[in-house]
């Protein structure tokens, strides 16, 4: 559970965070703002390469450098494309759901305007997760 204006907040950072897209190919921006239950914020970009599998999306550049500094529990991730309706592609729902089974998930326009709220579970029902393969 976090507040509007933590939300609306999450929502102009990500928008802000198009500006850093390495988007030679696409030129499709894309910008997140990943909420640590910790209460940090750690950003994200898309990131394109010529060789096209290599390219990064936003939300996994956010989230791989919040693990990187040690954070593992997500609260909330904000994502910004020009039109709002930028969803978060399979494989970024897959490590969203490696994280964290609840956290919330919003779309957000180029001017930062929450456009959807929803959450991974939602996004990613009957995801396959960490406790089918520890248990063996
Ligand atoms: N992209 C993201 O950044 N996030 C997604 O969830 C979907 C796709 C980026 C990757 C690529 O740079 C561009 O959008 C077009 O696929």
């Amino acid at each position: 559970m976090i507040y509007n204006e933590q939300k609306q907040e999450l929502g102009k950072i990500a928008a802000d965070m198009r500006h850093m897209s390495y988007i030679p190919y696409s030129h499709y921006a894309v910008g997140a703002a990943l909420l640590t239950k910790s209460g940090k914020i750690y950003t994200g970009c898309n990131i394109e390469n010529a060789a096209f599998p290599v390219t990064i999306c936003a939300e996994r550049t956010a989230i791989f450098k919040a693990i990187s500094e040690g954070e593992k529990d997500f609260a909330a991730i904000a994502i910004a494309t020009e039109d709002g309706l930028g969803y978060p592609c399979g494989s970024c729902r897959q490590v969203m759901s490696e994280f964290s089974s609840n956290m919330e998930v919003m779309l957000a326009d180029a001017d930062g305007n929450i456009t959807v709220e929803t959450n991974i579970n939602e996004l990613l029902p009957g995801a396959f997760t960490a406790d089918k393969l520890l248990t063996r």
